[in-house]
């Protein structure tokens, strides 16, 4: 998502800030912007747009000798991305740079306001510099205002905050999101990731949640959670960027598969409380009048769709049509003013569903969008976006936005339900209690990693794969087939597993693969006797499932059978890192696969 770098030392300070915002240019940004101290000047300067826009701006700046400096990519969350919303955020005489999301910055920015501070942004992050300054004016020692500010955020948080009161000084903390500390030979770096600061430094560390402290000449200040001192201790930084951009994984589609656990952290943040759902992107009125649903969108995003048609149905108790927006264009739809539009996208701009969208409000309908590109043509086309803050996806094949998109589909559906008073209270916290557990369903083990290694072997060959299931498990097997086929030009067909009767069972035989969802709280019974029937035409059978079967040729065990939603996700992770392994074993590009386009913007 967004990037952080900063540097203390006497070297040429522009370029450096630059030159390391461009090796995060690959996490995707939509602004840009630097402050600097130097010889007790602060300067600052922000572009909307890509980096080149940035560099132009400050070309006739530079910042020689001993100072400090501090710049960052923003990925838009909190507002619009322009430039006021842009980091460094300015208070009276100090910048801050901020990754993560300040869950209780609506709080913390009333009571600034009610003491007089004037806001500039729409941002969350802006409240960090006036609350720093608030507690400066009352202390009158910087270090202690930090130490306040950060003990008053909530959320996460990697900040780094210079201010002119203190101007050979870097403050830092973080909580939840990346920040790391490196050492160069012209100075101290820091950065949100090591890419930034590779070739610049050899050693580096990486602050731990909790970690705090601040950056002067040759001098790093450390500080745990309690504000015990701490030591540093420096690893050695990798020397190749491509592979420091994939952190280690072969493929970004990997990476992304595991980065799944944190991102559905960012996805909940300030929406999925306690005992409540809260989406402050959707103003009082705004569902009034609202009888049913119809959702459009392609791909991956359409069977995100799809799960959540059943969710809206059987939870909101609302009507719910899904269709795929290329063929939606071209029917001549009937659409009643009653119903709300959502698309579901991961680009934000793929043609079909931008057009669909389109037609939609031709008709009157009320928008809402879910994405994960802010700013993009369908987020500024609808009348209401949720983004899905799953940070840039690279992996041509959809997996991240995948399951961000779906989480954000039941957290809207939660909020639905609860403004139609279809749900109890102990319903809703039940729910939220099970959201709660996904950063830790989502976790990738080494053992399962492994296993599915070392399965995906005896799936390189064959006339075909059905991936079949049940209820929201049927979109799930078509998005897992989806996966298959995407990445390695397998066929690959996803089946509602009571439907195989009427026709695809007369495929079955020992070279007809057939990956079978059985979780235990959906259908079990109804699904496994589908299954028997395919085994017993010899077919070869992937049961998947928290519940032995012994009829399965191989057996995948899930963990979590507490609610079908966790079941859900935990076998979809299992289905993207089987395409992932096939994949690899049959030697593609698992990233850029033939004939796809990660963003498809034309018709
Ligand atoms: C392309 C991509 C798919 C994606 C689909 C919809 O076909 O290759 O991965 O699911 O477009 O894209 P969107 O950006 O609208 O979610």
């Amino acid at each position: 998502m967004c990037g952080i770098v900063g540097y203390v030392g006497e070297s040429e300070k522009r370029q450096i800030l630059l030159e390391g915002l461009k090796e995060l240019e690959y996490r995707g940004y939509d602004s840009a912007g630097i402050a600097v101290i130097s010889k007790d000047i602060l300067q600052s300067f922000k572009a909307v747009g890509k980096l080149k826009n940035l560099e132009e701006k400050t070309k006739n700046f530079s910042a020689n000798g001993f100072g400090v400096a501090i710049g960052h990519t923003r990925w838009a969350t909190h507002g619009k991305p322009t430039e006021l919303n842009a980091h460094p955020h300015l208070g009276k005489e100090s910048y801050v740079v901020h990754n993560g999301i300040i869950e209780n910055y609506q709080e913390l920015k009333k009571r600034l306001l009610q003491k007089g501070v004037n806001f500039l942004s729409q941002t969350d992050t802006e409240v960090i510099v006036h609350l720093f300054e608030d507690y400066l004016s009352l202390l009158k020692d910087s270090f202690k205002a930090f130490e306040k500010t950060i003990q008053e955020l909530e959320g996460a948080y990697a900040i780094l905050l210079i201010t002119k009161i203190e101007p050979d000084t870097i403050f830092f903390a973080k909580n939840g999101s990346p920040l790391l500390i490196a050492k160069g030979d012209d100075g101290i770096y820091f950065a949100s990731s090591d890419t930034a600061v590779i070739g610049k430094a050899k050693r580096a560390y990486y602050l731990e949640d909790g970690e705090w402290g601040y950056v002067k000449k040759d001098e790093i200040t450390l500080f745990d959670k309690e504000g015990n001192k701490k030591e540093l201790e420096f690893k050695d930084l990798p020397s190749d960027k491509l592979s420091a951009q994939k952190d280690g994984y072969r493929f970004f589609m990997e990476k992304e598969i595991y980065e799944q656990s944190s991102v559905v952290v960012d996805t909940m943040m300030g929406r999925v409380l306690e005992d409540d759902i809260h989406l402050d992107e959707i103003k009082e009125g705004f569902l009034d009048g609202i009888n049913a649903i119809k959702i459009c969108a392609c791909g991956t995003s359409f069977h995100s769709a799809m799960a959540a048609s059943y969710l809206f149905e059987r939870i909101a108790k609302i009507r719910c049509d899904v269709e795929i927006a290329s063929e939606f264009r071209y029917k001549e739809p009937l659409l009643s003013k009653d119903t709300l539009f959502i698309t579901i996208s991961q680009s934000g701009e793929t043609a079909d569903t931008l057009e669909a969208l389109k037609m939609a409000k031709r008709a009157g309908l009320k928008s809402l969008t879910i994405c994960n590109v802010d700013n993009s043509s369908i987020v500024r086309e609808s009348d209401v976006a949720l983004l899905t803050r799953a940070g840039i996806e690279k992996g041509v094949a959809s997996t991240k936005a995948f399951a961000t998109q779906t989480l954000l589909l039941w957290i809207f559906v939660l909020f639905l339900a609860k403004k139609r008073g279809v749900v109890s209270k102990e319903f809703l916290v039940n729910e939220i209690k099970a959201m709660q557990m996904l950063p830790r369903v989502l976790e990738v083990s080494d053992k399962l990693h492994e296993k599915i290694h070392r399965l995906s072997k005896r799936y390189l060959h064959g006339h075909g794969f059905f991936f079949i299931g049940r209820d929201i498990f049927y979109p799930l097997a078509l998005e897992g087939a989806l996966k298959l086929k995407e990445i390695s030009y397998l066929h690959a067909e996803g089946y509602p597993a009571g439907e195989m009767k009427h026709g695809p069972i007369a495929l079955a035989d020992s070279n007809l693969f057939t990956i079978a969802l059985m979780p235990k709280t959906m259908l079990y019974d109804k699904i496994k006797s589908n299954v028997e029937e395919l085994s017993a035409r010899d077919a070869t059978i992937l049961a998947i499932s928290p519940i032995e079967f012994e009829l399965a040729d191989d057996f995948i065990k899930t963990n979590f059978s507490s609610h079908p939603m966790i079941e859900f996700f935990e076998m979809m992770v299992i289905l993207q890192l089987l395409a992932l392994e096939i994949a690899i074993r049959l030697g593609n590009d698992v990233d850029m696969p033939r004939n796809l386009a990660k963003s498809v913007t034309v018709e």
